[in-house]
């Protein structure tokens, strides 16, 4: 029998891939779309990826509890993958409030539903190794003390233990997946990653000269989001649900990711790169780097793609975007 999975946060990085890593299991997948003026931009990531079209889109918002419980009953999913989110940690200090609604009571508002609607469907929560904030060990497991350093995180926090509570009080199957940083070609180009490859790229191009960025020291383990998402599909496979951390084992400091992106494009970063307070935060969160033990252990999952791999693919998919855009 086809299976039926259902994605929110659809139109982000995680959720194109994922919709084309259940597509390729031969998975019908339904997501749900916010309503944008801007139509065309909405699809761009499935477009990149060729899978645009293949996805049935149901107009919905996880602000609105009634809609999630309309979706649920009309999909009948038999698993469920809840991506979606105010993600970007920054402005989560301008749009506290937003974060919480969407961040924090759309989990709730999709748990509720599927209680309700879907309570033999399995349910994957989105996590976040933001959770650890200012971190209380030097390697972060399922174990380790959360200390949330931002509303988004605060936000998250409040999403995993009402996922780990649905599935203590209702016997949901329902998964929490911490995943630390990952990018991707397809990483919104506001986080600090995506931000050095296509200022990279530019720069190399001849069309800017100078790349702003705030703090320089904070490390973060980052992995590529095609690996994460098999993880995340793994969580749904096991018999019992679970929490898992999901991360590389390595932990990079920001100036080190620009030395690694600025010489793969054969520069320095000392001639490009300026400091510019504009993108320092209230509150860091210092180093995050993460044990999947247990993932390995449990879901035989391991991170594939090195960093210096993910590095040279974001740069040269920047390249290539903006040669076509600016017609050089
Ligand atoms: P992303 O690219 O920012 O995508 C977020 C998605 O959420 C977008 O599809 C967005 O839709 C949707 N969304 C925002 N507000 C919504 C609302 N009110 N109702 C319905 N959908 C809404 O994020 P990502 O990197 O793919 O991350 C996926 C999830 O994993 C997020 O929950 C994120 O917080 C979490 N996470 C990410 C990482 C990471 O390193 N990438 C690590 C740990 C956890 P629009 O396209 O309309 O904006
Ligand atoms: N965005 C950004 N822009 N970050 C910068 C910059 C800059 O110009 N300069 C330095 N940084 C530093 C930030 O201060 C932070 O310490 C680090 O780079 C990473 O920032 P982001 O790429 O914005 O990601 P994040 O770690 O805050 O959050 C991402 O990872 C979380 C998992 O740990 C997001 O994807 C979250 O949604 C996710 O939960």
């Amino acid at each position: 029998m086809t299976k039926r999975a259902l994605i929110t946060g659809l139109t982000g990085q995680d959720g194109a891939y994922l919709a084309q890593l259940l597509l390729s299991k031969g998975y019908e997948v339904h997501g749900i779309v916010r309503r944008s003026a801007s139509a065309d931009v909405v699809d761009a990531r499935l477009r990149w990826l060729g899978i645009d079209g293949q996805i049935q889109v149901h107009d919905g918002n996880l602000t609105d509890l009634s809609c999630l419980i309309r979706i649920l009953r009309d999909v009948k999913p038999d698993e469920i993958y809840n991506l979606g989110a105010q993600s970007f940690v920054k402005s989560s200090w301008q749009q506290p409030l937003l974060t919480g609604s969407v961040t924090a009571m759309g989990a709730h508002n999709m748990l509720e539903a599927v209680r309700l609607e879907a309570p033999e469907a399995r349910f994957y929560q989105a996590s976040s190794s933001e959770m650890y904030g200012l971190i209380q060990e030097s390697v972060q497991s399922e174990t380790t003390p959360f200390y949330p350093r931002s509303p988004y995180a605060v936000a998250k926090l409040y999403g995993h233990w009402m996922t780990v509570n649905y599935r203590e009080s209702f016997g949901l199957h329902a998964s929490s997946g911490i995943l630390f940083n990952h990018e991707s070609p397809l990483r919104g180009i506001e986080f600090v990653t995506r931000k050095i490859t296509d200022g990279v790229a530019r720069i190399k191009l001849g069309l800017q000269e100078k790349l702003a960025l705030g703090n320089l020291d904070a490390t973060r383990d980052w992995g590529h989001a095609r690996d994460y998402v098999r993880a995340m599909w793994l969580m749904l496979q096991q018999e019992k649900a679970d929490d898992y951390v999901i991360a590389t084992g390595r932990t990079t400091s920001v100036r080190d990711f620009c030395v690694l992106a600025f010489s793969q494009a054969g520069l320095t970063m000392e001639d490009h790169v300026v400091v510019d307070p504009r993108f320092m935060r209230p509150a860091e969160v210092d180093v995050l780097l993460g044990d999947a033990s247990k993932a390995k252990a449990k879901l035989g999952w391991e991170a594939e793609c090195t960093l210096e791999q993910l590095v040279s693919e974001m740069l040269e998919a920047d390249l290539e975007r903006i040669k076509q855009r600016e017609k050089l």
